[in-house]
């Protein structure tokens, strides 16, 4: 099921984020005892991070019970404020008594192709047996002005089988050696919401969902959850040359303040 909500705000669309975050965490530990996120690095989350970092939040979320990856990692040191990891840490994880093991990231500082082999590592560490990669709970993706998203950019191979992936990509003034979970590994998630916000979004989305199916160029088309969903949560310019209606997606605009 594909969930499109338009949003007036990027200050509404995080609001909406939060509260679908916590509804996925208390959900999962009440059936699974925990509750596995893959997060985003890039600054449309941070709003939602922020908030995440608060109250009611802050008071409320069973932090002992929820394990944290990042869909992608830029190759720089974990305190670098470039590091996807840094941006949620510093603005959120750090502000919360997450236990730190449970924190998993991908090691930046190594060389993308180890960084890559060691994420596959944690990654089947965290899996069910007979499984290469967990079923994450809550993938949070971004969506580049390119068409990219974690660090699956346009032109780079369809991998097949494999957990994450070594990356070089120029993308704005971004680190260029990344290290990426595949969509192998988003698709067994059970919830994907991806966020975007501003005009310089609105070619890329539009393609991404109405378009041919070219996911060589449009990596995002390559999100496509086995037995999940996806929701993709939007502001009113990025969302400006959508239709309004999708075959197959159900696409809510939504006013500010209303459910
Ligand atoms: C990264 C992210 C990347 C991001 C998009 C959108 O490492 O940069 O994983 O995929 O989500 O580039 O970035 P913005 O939210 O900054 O527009």
């Amino acid at each position: 099921m594909i969930t499109i909500k338009i949003f007036t705000s990027p200050v509404e669309l995080s609001r909406f984020a939060a509260e679908q975050f916590k509804e996925v965490t208390l959900a999962a530990v009440a059936q699974r005892g925990q509750f596995l996120a893959a997060l985003a690095g890039g600054g449309t989350p941070q709003a939602l991070y922020r908030l995440l970092a608060q109250s009611p939040y802050r008071e409320t979320l069973p932090w002992d019970k929820m394990r944290f990856f990042w869909g992608d990692e830029r190759c720089v040191p974990p305190e670098n404020a470039e590091s996807c990891y840094q941006q949620a840490y510093a603005t959120w994880l750090a502000q919360v008594p997450v236990p730190p093991g449970n924190l998993h990231r991908a090691k930046g500082e190594l060389d993308p192709a180890l960084a890559a082999a060691d994420y596959a590592r944690q990654l089947k560490d965290m899996a069910e047996a007979g499984h290469s990669w967990p079923s994450f709970d809550f993938v949070l993706l971004g969506l580049g002005a390119d068409g990219h998203t974690a660090s699956l950019f346009p032109g780079s191979e369809l991998t097949s089988g494999y957990a994450t992936v070594a990356v070089t990509a120029h993308y704005q003034d971004r680190p260029a050696n990344r290290v990426s979970m595949t969509p192998e590994v988003f698709n067994a998630a059970r919830t994907v919401v991806f966020l975007a916000s501003g005009p310089e979004k609105a070619r890329a989305l539009a393609i991404t969902l109405t378009g041919r199916r070219e996911p060589v160029k449009f990596p995002a088309q390559r999100i496509r959850p086995l037995n999940g969903d996806v929701w993709w949560l939007v502001d009113q310019s990025a969302a400006s040359l959508l239709p309004d209606h999708i075959e197959g997606m159900t696409l809510q605009k939504q006013p500010d303040g209303l459910q």
